[in-house]
């Protein structure tokens, strides 16, 4: 799987995106570890709230059929060079701390970050494992 093919799937994805709200599409394609392509759109709900990034939607696909870890994932989106928001930065480093972020406008033009350069000194699981469990009398 190669950055052309996972940019082509968030373009292709892209195309579902259910935005009637802020009319702003965009698409995501991650690689899991087990080099698994999954795919997702953006999803508004009337009560905004709801509403979920094309990110988090291709993430959860794979999770919830038991693919955990993301090698890299490419987003494309109605601006020039989408970037993740901040809450998918964050689901991005759940499942992928060495994950490549591929943000692209198409196939020729993209750029690519490591997830550590867009959410530098970030939070994750293995901090929840390393806490002092007798420091904090539990
Ligand atoms: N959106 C994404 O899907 N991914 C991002 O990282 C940025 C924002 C969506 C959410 C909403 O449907 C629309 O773009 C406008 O914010």
């Amino acid at each position: 799987m190669d950055k052309k093919e996972l940019i082509r799937r968030a373009l292709k994805a892209k195309k579902n995106a259910y935005v009637p709200y802020s009319g702003f599409h965009v698409g995501a394609a991650i690689l899991t570890e087990d080099n698994e392509v999954y795919d997702g759109c953006n999803i508004e709900i009337a009560s905004y709230s709801p509403t979920i990034c094309a990110e988090r939607t291709a993430i959860f696909k794979a999770v919830s059929e038991g693919h955990l870890k993301v090698k890299a994932i490419a987003i494309v989106g109605d601006a020039n060079h989408t970037y993740p928001c901040g809450v998918c930065r964050q689901v991005i480093r759940e499942f992928g701390k060495d994950a490549t972020v591929i943000i692209a406008n198409s196939e020729e033009d993209y750029r690519e970050y490591d997830l550590d350069e867009l959410l530098p000194h970030s939070f994750g699981p293995e901090d929840l494992k390393s806490a002092d469990k007798e420091e904090k009398n539990v």
